[in-house]
């Protein structure tokens, strides 16, 4: 499906009036250059050398003049100044924490170097780098830095947020029509910031029900072949210390793998979740993420494919 990745291409209540004060900022900018243009040029052919002997007239101290440039763009700054705190009310509407109230918010969303973490709150399951959302309905979330500050920005649905260690922001989110929304990182955050992709997948509100409730079902370890043997390399080596797998593992330094075979990308966005990809980058996440935190796990080319055939179990 097309990703829709543009600020200006609106797929929520909460980024129309931010694509609306963007146009109307634009048509005033563009005046006032067509305006200051045409006067440069009006005044470069009048006041030309052939036609004007010496220095045209002067006009000092015309205070009619003066009001009236003070004065125009005086208004102008006024009317962006209200429009813009029109637009931010619309926005981001205040949540009920700044209020005093604390509801407990839909998902929190934790950065980390370098990629992201969906913690479904009430539905009690954790995924990552894809988040999932019933289009049309408001939800409440609440943005963490794990390490560092990152910053939560999906540019057709709404204002970015930060993602700050200690200090948990909250915003509403919303997607209008259901579709695949491109996001990412927009906070210098390291090396691997550029790769640090968000997927909104915004589903009707069944289907996104059905995502939920596969989401939250525990994946049955395989029993037999190449899986099997899969499921012990993936328990005994470093991959369960700091991943977790519902009912394996619960490391939780890097994403959480219960269903990472269901998901469109791997490594936050890097490349296309399939066997191959999948292969290549745990033979060798450096060359792929260079400075990710994800290590080479050295494995011999047989082990990597029993690896692969257990994480392709994982749906
Ligand atoms: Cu995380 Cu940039």
């Amino acid at each position: 499906m097309r990703q829709v990745t543009s600020a200006l291409e609106s797929h929520s209540p909460l980024q129309q009036p931010i694509v609306h004060i963007t146009v109307v900022v634009m048509v005033i900018m563009f005046a006032i250059m067509v305006l200051v243009f045409a006067l440069l040029v009006a005044a470069s052919i009048r006041y030309r050398k052939s036609r004007v002997q010496g220095e045209p007239r002067q006009n000092f101290g015309n205070a009619k003049l003066e009001v009236t440039w003070t004065a125009l763009p005086f208004l102008l700054l006024v009317s962006l100044f209200i429009l813009t705190v029109i637009t931010m009310r619309v926005a981001d509407p205040p949540t009920a924490s700044s209020s005093g109230a604390d509801p407990p918010p839909d998902i929190i969303v934790v950065g980390h170097q370098f990629w992201w973490e969906f913690r479904y709150v009430a539905e009690g399951f954790v995924t990552a780098n894809e988040m999932h959302v019933p289009a049309g309905r408001r939800l409440l979330l609440r943005i963490e830095g794990f390490d560092v500050i990152h910053d939560f920005w999906v540019p057709a649905l709404g204002r970015k947020m930060d993602a700050i260690p200690g200090q948990p922001n909250e915003m509403y989110f919303e997607a209008s029509t259901p579709g695949d929304y491109g996001g990412t990182c927009a906070e210098f955050c390291g090396a691997e910031h550029a790769w640090m992709r968000i997927l909104v997948v915004a589903q009707p509100e069944s289907d996104f029900q059905a995502w939920v409730r596969q989401q939250q079902a525990v994946p049955a370890t395989p029993i037999e072949g190449e899986a099997q043997r899969g499921a012990e390399i993936f328990r005994k080596t470093s991959c369960a210390v700091c991943h977790a797998v519902n009912g394996v593992s619960n490391g939780r330094v890097g994403p959480d793998l219960t269903h990472v075979a269901s998901r469109q990308t791997l490594a936050a966005g890097r490349m296309a979740n399939n066997p191959v990809n999948l292969e290549a980058w745990l033979a060798d996440p450096d060359k792929y993420k260079p400075g990710s935190y994800m290590p080479n796990a050295s494995l011999s080319q047989a082990d990597l494919a029993a690896l692969v055939a257990y994480l392709e179990t994982l749906r």
